[in-house]
């Protein structure tokens, strides 16, 4: 059989990343960061269409480079069709389309979030991993999207919970942004958070009954905390950062936990996967493995560089939609809600 070798381009937010996989294992995966939103407390649309369009060429020609294949071998290019930021969508998408049609291939387009969801798929050259089984939940955490689906298969998904408002990267970035940290600062808030006391403060707790999330109200108590702790002490902020960062992180891991546990009993499943950029947090991380041992659930984290953003997710989803003779054609456009 003729290997199968699969061009992925991601660029639905502020990375611009490409990857190479060969019979559904990835040889290479190219990441171009955007320092550019970190000044301003978020990603600007604008300035991510702009370096997209700037760093697309040299991410892909590394990608094919790092792979030690050449333009030919190449049987079809997948691509993020959303959801995301239209005109960092429309960067690959174009791309995509421009360069199967030079090359006479088939076009894959994928959904971003289930991309997310079989991040923890992803082989690499000479390993052999040990993969979900169907069906498992995926608690998917991302900067946009907070849900908990039941995945029956690659791409068959239903989501049985989400976020009321905002998500849990969310959560972090804008407590970060009021800490007067830099965007994103999820990372950082994870970093400061080892070294602090994660019951030294209390946070509002959402009600919601059902499988979905809120976090507003906890951003919410967080602003208040700072605020009122601030009056009495201008440097209340600097002087306590590590505990801030410990206890608003414990909150946002308890909300995601608690549900999670609520879904395995409800749908009786306990084959536990996580994804997103979230899914890089090393509270949540030991939460899952903690949880999975109480509760009996076989649990599956990503690699961290597979977490966040990335080509190589893409890369998965493309190669199943390919062994499906699932493909787009020409006339096929970004969609910035999916
Ligand atoms: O999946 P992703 O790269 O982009 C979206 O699809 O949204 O997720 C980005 C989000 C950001 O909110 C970022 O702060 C968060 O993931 N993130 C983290 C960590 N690493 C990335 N949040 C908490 N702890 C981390 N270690
Ligand atoms: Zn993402």
């Amino acid at each position: 059989m003729n290997d199968t070798i699969i061009l992925a381009i991601e660029s639905s937010c502020d990375d611009t990343s490409a990857a190479i996989i060969r019979n559904g294992i990835v040889l290479s995966n190219v990441i171009a960061g955007q320092k550019v939103h970190e000044e301003y407390g978020g990603v600007v649309p604008e300035l991510a269409s702009r370096s997209h369009q700037e760093n697309i060429v040299p991410v892909i020609d590394l990608a094919i480079k790092n792979a030690n294949i050449s333009k030919k071998d190449i049987s079809a290019i997948g691509f993020t069709r959303g959801p995301g930021l239209l005109g960092s969508l429309l960067i690959g998408t174009s791309f995509a389309k421009g360069f199967a049609l030079s090359l006479n291939i088939p076009l894959i387009e994928v959904n971003h979030l289930q991309a997310h969801v079989l991040a923890s798929f992803i082989e690499e050259l000479g390993e052999t991993i040990e993969k979900p089984n169907f069906p498992f939940l995926c608690l998917l955490v991302s900067g946009g999207h907070t849900q908990i689906i039941v995945v029956r298969d690659y791409l068959e998904m239903e989501i049985i919970g989400q976020t009321i408002d905002d998500a849990a990267g969310e959560a972090f970035d804008k407590s970060a942004k009021v800490l007067g940290l830099p965007y994103p600062g999820g990372p950082i808030i994870d970093k400061e958070a080892a070294k602090g006391n994660a019951s030294a403060f209390t946070l509002a707790k959402p009600q919601i009954a059902n499988l979905d999330f809120s976090f507003s109200g906890l951003k919410t108590s967080f602003l208040y905390l700072l605020r009122d702790k601030s009056k009495v002490n201008p440097n209340f902020a600097q002087e306590n950062i590590s505990d801030l960062c410990a206890t608003l992180q414990k909150s946002i891991v308890d909300i995601l936990i608690e549900k999670l546990v609520k879904a395995s009993i409800q749908t009786g499943i306990k084959e536990i996967v996580i994804g997103g950029g979230v899914s890089a947090n090393s509270g949540l991380r030991n939460a899952i493995v903690e949880t999975g041992t109480k509760q009996g659930w076989k649990t599956y984290l990503p690699k961290l560089k597979y977490t966040t953003d990335n080509a190589a997710m893409i890369g998965i989803t493309a190669h199943y939609k390919h062994l499906n003779g699932d493909y787009s054609n020409q006339s096929v456009s970004p969609l910035a809600r999916f």
